[in-house]
């Protein structure tokens, strides 16, 4: 059920919101510092399937295995600290803290592992400079353009050493000439850091940085590898 090698696979996954279903079937994998473009029109269910995968939602049947370990068979707790440990988020907007520095947001998922402050920001400023904010670290989210937000956001996703960034329209809020950038900076970042990237967008100019494309419509995810 689970292709060879993957990391995290979802296998035949059933999700429906009252009469609507928003997942009728889908399955889908990702390999070690893979970027898999998620793909299909508005409404298709892929928000849907990145919750699923990531355990912020559970699906009515299926199942998901991260690193061979099925999800569901793991208590809410077990989940929350996969999550903090090995996951990494990046959203559209609105992900920052905004009472916190863009340093303090970048260092935040240290700060919840346990790190202390020196260090937790000390590896922050590390991944501020990769993404190329580092002269923003004193600001706070209000105070910095679109860009430079997702590319903080980006930092802070990475600066936790997760196995897998989950990446929801991640330059949907951003002008293209930004929103390449970013996406240059979050998969080379990535793929040095050998983190997989589950990518949802519907811009295929932001899918031109993947390495597999995944097409999700109606509910169902069209993923090669699973291909019968
Ligand atoms: N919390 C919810 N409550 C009720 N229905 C929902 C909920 N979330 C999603 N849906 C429905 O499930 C279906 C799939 O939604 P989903 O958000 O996964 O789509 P999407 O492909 O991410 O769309 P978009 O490209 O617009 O973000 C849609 O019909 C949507 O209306
Ligand atoms: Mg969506």
């Amino acid at each position: 059920m689970t292709p060879a090698g993957s990391l995290l696979a979802a296998h035949d996954l059933r999700k429906t919101y009252g009469s609507t279903p928003a997942l009728d079937g889908a399955s889908f994998s990702v390999h070690p510092g893979e970027v898999v473009a998620v793909m299909g029109p508005s409404g298709s269910g892929k928000s849907t399937l990145l919750h699923c995968l990531a355990g912020i939602i559970t699906p009515d049947s299926g199942t998901i295995t991260y690193d061979g370990r099925e999800l569901s068979a793991m208590s809410d707790a077990e989940r929350s600290a996969l999550r903090r440990s090995v996951f990494g988020f990046v959203f559209q907007f609105g992900q920052l803290v905004p009472e916190l520095t863009c340093v303090e947001n970048v260092a935040l998922p240290l700060r919840l592992n346990g790190t202390r402050r020196k260090d937790a920001e000390r590896t922050a400023r590390t991944w501020m400079e990769r993404l190329e904010v580092e002269d923003i670290g004193s600001k706070r989210p209000g105070e910095v353009s679109g860009g430079q937000g997702q590319r903080v956001a980006v930092a802070r996703a990475l600066a936790g050493s997760p196995k897998v960034i989950f990446a929801d329209e991640p330059t949907g809020a951003l002008d293209s000439l930004n929103g390449e950038r970013v996406m240059q900076l979050l998969t080379e970042a990535a793929r040095s850091a050998n983190v997989a990237v589950v990518l949802v967008t519907h811009e295929a100019r932001v899918a031109a940085y993947s390495d597999r494309d995944v097409t999700v419509r109606d509910g169902r995810a069209r993923d090669l590898e699973h291909a019968a």
